[in-house]
């Protein structure tokens, strides 16, 4: 388990991604706090997810105060309000790390590559927030499917990006507690790419008929971080 790590905050964490994040992170021993904007829909989602991962690690709060809680917060929600509640969590956030999730999908063509103008979604939150918060780009590729499936370990890799290369290693740390394999993919800006990459691999689920295609990286030793 991740050392530096106890506690981690999860905005959005009653929706697909970041419930199946809370249930893997709980059951590698983290305690994890689900920000949510309705406190019932979020007990039940922690009573759900603690029932799945024998646990009582997970809890709940509103966003803000899940932020304020947690040295590591992780942005969850969708693309549309991505930046409206990272600014309404900025003062909690101050001097953490903040894990963006975000694929900038523009429905209905969710199966195309629709990057925003400034090139990633997660990148412009960085600039947005500048550099009191150390934003790292991360899970963009990894399916809310297979991260509730606990019978299976979730068959995709993590390319995640940031600035901060020590922040990095915090979040592959934190990927790895959860059973995958995570890479040092650059800096924030190249974000742009996982996000592309969510787009093509909507296009095979539908194409080849599966729930959650991933992506693996080859070439490089597991021991290498
Ligand atoms: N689903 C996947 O397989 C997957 C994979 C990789 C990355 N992602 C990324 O992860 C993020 C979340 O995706 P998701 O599929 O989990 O989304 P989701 O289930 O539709 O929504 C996640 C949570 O966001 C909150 N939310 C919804 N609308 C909101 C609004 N108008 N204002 C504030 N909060 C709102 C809700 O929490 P409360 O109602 O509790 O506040 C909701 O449970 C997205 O950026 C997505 O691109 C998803």
């Amino acid at each position: 388990m991740s050392t530096l790590v106890q506690t981690i905050a999860v905005l959005g964490g009653t929706g697909a991604e970041g419930s199946g994040l809370a249930l893997r992170w709980a059951r590698a021993g983290l305690r994890v706090i689900l920000g949510s904007r309705n406190p019932e829909k979020a007990a039940k989602a922690c009573r759900e997810l603690n029932a799945l991962a024998g646990t009582d690690s997970i809890s709940f709060a509103d966003n803000r105060s899940a932020a304020a809680a947690a040295a590591i917060v992780v942005l969850t929600v969708p693309h549309q309000v991505q930046r409206a509640t990272v600014e309404e969590v900025r003062d909690a956030i101050a001097g953490k790390i903040l894990i963006d999730t975000t694929v900038p999908l523009v429905p209905p063509k969710v199966a195309r590559v629709q990057l925003p103008a400034g090139g990633s979604a997660v990148a412009e939150v960085q600039r947005m927030l500048g550099a009191t918060v150390r934003v790292v780009s991360a899970f963009q590729n990894v399916p809310a499917h297979n991260l509730r499936d606990l019978d299976h370990p979730v068959d995709c890799d993590v390319l995640v990006c940031g600035d901060d290369v020590a922040a990095r290693e915090i979040v592959i740390g934190l990927a790895r507690d959860v059973g995958l394999r995570a890479y040092h993919a650059g800096p924030v800006c190249n974000s742009a790419a996982a996000e592309a990459l969510t787009s093509i691999l909507i296009c095979l689920n539908i194409r080849y008929k599966v729930p959650g295609a991933g992506i693996r990286i080859t070439g490089i030793p597991d021991t290498t971080s």
